[in-house]
């Protein structure tokens, strides 16, 4: 398989669910996979996740048991970024905190090649602000998955005025080699689809909170009015609390409008340790017998 390819080993920083889910695209379309993470229990975790993934994709007849076996063989996991000095392409996905990834990327560009690709799956921090003043900006570029990363189809390629056109095909090839579509987005803080996605989302939470109507009949209306896979309480609690929280204050921070202040209920849930989905409530309850069950938040 791809022996055109311009990468075959890609190195992936930050295992939780975004790392897992890219290492698992990428895995599962024929490429060399390092994941690292800075545990050894959270490489373990990974590993067993993307085992039971790749198990349900045996139990659905999408994959053949042997193939199970090859996928799992492509990925190497450690807890040392060593591991990435032979990449041609290294995907960050730690937790989104600028200085985390400014130093992550510092120590990166001591230990890969000169031919190695850099990218962030930030999913709003500009990349320049994450590059600036490290050497070989010209192969540092976005490369923004969407959650669940297996299903969304939609990667985008977040350009810098320093990244090079030659980085930026073949980033571009190797989206296409995953079965994903690529758009090439300018690099603002938020990228394309947060800075639609956040206000609507945001604009969401306050309906719920303004009395406008429940969270049931939001998430409805917004479904089976507009034909969205999900409504948009739905997909904060799938996207996190947390996580929506961060990104509105890096928006705020950027751009100075209220809509992307983050409400005061959004706040509060996540004060409160309602996370969404992974901690069992945000907007919905995971915990009961029901897949998920609205909870009573309007006017809140
Ligand atoms: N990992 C892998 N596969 C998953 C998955 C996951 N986390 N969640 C669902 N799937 C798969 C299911 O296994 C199923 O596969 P199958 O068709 O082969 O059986 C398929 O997706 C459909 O899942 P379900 O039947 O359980 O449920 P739905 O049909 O409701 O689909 C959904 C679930 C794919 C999440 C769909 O509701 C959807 O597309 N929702 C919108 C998601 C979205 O907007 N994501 C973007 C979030 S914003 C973002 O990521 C930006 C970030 O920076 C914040």
């Amino acid at each position: 398989m791809g022996e055109d390819r311009a990468f075959k080993q890609i190195g992936v920083v930050g295992l939780g669910s975004m790392g897992c889910g890219i290492a698992q695209v990428v895995a599962g379309n024929g490429y060399q996979v390092r994941a690292v993470d800075v545990e050894k229990r959270l490489v373990d975790e990974a590993i067993s996740r993307l085992d039971r993934a790749f198990q349900k994709l045996v139990q659905k007849n999408l994959m053949e048991e042997h193939e199970r076996s090859e996928v799992l063989a492509r990925i190497e996991g450690g807890t040392d970024l060593g591991v990435l000095k032979d990449c041609d392409l290294v995907i960050e996905a730690i937790y989104e905190d600028r200085e985390g990834k400014r130093k992550l990327f510092s120590q990166l560009v001591q230990i890969c090649t000169e031919e190695t690709v850099f990218a962030s799956n930030t999913s709003t921090l500009s990349i320049t602000s994450l590059v600036s003043n490290l050497d070989r900006p010209e192969r540092f570029l976005g490369l923004h998955f969407f959650n669940p990363a297996p299903v969304m189809k939609l990667v985008e390629v977040v350009k810098t005025a320093a990244t090079s056109q030659e980085v930026l095909a073949s980033v571009l090839d190797f989206v296409k080699s995953l079965g994903k579509a690529p758009v090439v987005v300018r690099d603002q803080a938020g990228f394309l689809v947060n800075y639609l996605l956040t206000p609507y989302l945001f604009d969401s939470i306050r309906s719920l909170s303004s009395g406008l109507a429940s969270v049931n009949d939001i998430d409805t209306g917004m479904r089976l009015g507009c034909g969205h896979p999900m409504g948009p309480l739905a997909l904060a609690d799938l996207i996190g609390l947390d996580v929506l929280l961060n990104a509105g204050n890096i928006l705020f921070d950027e751009y100075r409008e209220a809509r992307y202040a983050p409400p005061p209920l959004l706040k509060r849930l996540v004060a409160l340790g309602d996370l969404g989905a992974k901690s069992g409530r945000g907007f919905y309850d995971y915990k009961g017998e029901e897949k998920s069950k609205p909870r009573d938040l309007m006017g809140l």
